[in-house]
């Protein structure tokens, strides 16, 4: 759809430059670009406070995926005033509000409509030093792949839509969904990666064919490293699994090698959409070591799901084991 629009050529337009970019980066000068991200959904848990804290959270995380620092953040509502009252909005704001204050930005206005369904979310405006934002085109063959939050939050809100398991059997991925991607971001730049992005709604495979077509390299998967939520295997053995699921699946698995070797479950995690997801890091082997020590220094786990390589390019070789 977005191809049939008029194209815009703007030089300050950074962003335009990098395929799949996850924010809107306009140069303001040399060492200065302002970083610009939009994102809103309908609530993943009951708790409003814990839900406005992951849609920030989720709305921080391509600021931070760049390697910028928020600034400011406009809130986006969509409410039912009338059903559901003031005081589970003036929760879910809060909630936000919390995250955002904890990313060292400030919440500077916003915007609200009635609607049926809620929905929140929040415009970030961030900056970043053009000189060293991480993009997703810079991966190198050999590059090992590592991911900062486990998988399968779509199949376990799938699971809490279903009332098979109650938001404290799932506290494990609430808590992985409301962490900020700030911590990972903030070592990603000290140690220096080549590439980063993002995983959310298209999942760890769309997130990672987006790395393999920006950067013109293949990607290899080691499915059993895959890391999971608890209870998110077991929910997709028993095909609990969301609706994005099986559009991430049916739209990219065009593009991926060695299926058939591969655990149905495993392929599962593999597609599940993310809110509020880690971050997937290419880093040279040199400095990969030194990644995941500091961030473990700073409470950030560091799954290495893969690597880089220079064959088939713009496209995932799952290896099973
Ligand atoms: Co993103």
């Amino acid at each position: 759809m977005l191809s049939q629009l008029p194209q815009v050529d703007c030089p300050q337009l950074l962003s335009q430059q990098i395929p799949f970019a996850d924010a809107a980066i306009y140069r303001l000068d040399e060492k200065q670009a302002l970083v610009q991200s939009v994102d809103f959904f309908t609530p993943v848990v009951d708790d409003p406070y814990k839900y406005g804290q992951i849609a920030a959270a989720n709305s921080l995380s391509d600021i931070f995926a760049v390697g910028a620092r928020p600034l400011t953040a406009l809130n986006l509502v969509a409410f039912p005033l009338c059903q559901l009252g003031p005081e589970v909005l003036q929760q879910i704001l809060a909630g936000g509000a919390e995250r955002v204050a904890a990313a060292g930005a400030v919440i500077a206005g916003g915007h609200s409509i009635e609607d049926d369904e809620p929905k929140y979310g929040l415009s970030v405006t961030g900056i970043v030093d053009p000189r060293q934002m991480v993009t997703t085109c810079g991966c190198q063959a050999g590059d090992k792949l590592l991911l900062t939050k486990p998988l399968g939050t779509g199949i376990l809100a799938t699971a809490l839509k279903g009332e098979v398991l109650s938001e404290e059997e799932i506290s494990v991925a609430i808590e992985g969904m409301l962490a900020l991607n700030q911590a990972a971001a903030e070592v990603m730049l000290q140690v220096g990666v080549n590439a980063c992005t993002d995983i959310t709604g298209f999942g760890l495979v769309g997130h990672a064919l987006e790395l393999a077509e920006a950067s013109q390299v293949g990607l290899r998967i080691a499915v059993a490293a895959l890391p999971a939520y608890p209870q998110a295997l077991e929910m997709a053995a028993i095909g609990l699994l969301p609706e994005g699921l099986h559009r991430n699946r049916d739209y990219y698995f065009t593009r991926v090698d060695g299926q058939a070797a591969c655990d149905r479950v495993q392929l599962d995690l593999l597609c599940d959409p993310q809110t509020s997801g880690g971050l997937l890091l290419a880093v040279s082997p040199e400095r990969a070591d030194r990644l995941c020590q500091q961030l473990a220094e700073r409470g950030v786990a560091a799954y290495p799901v893969g690597e880089v390589i220079a064959e088939q390019i713009g496209r995932l070789q799952l290896v099973a084991r």
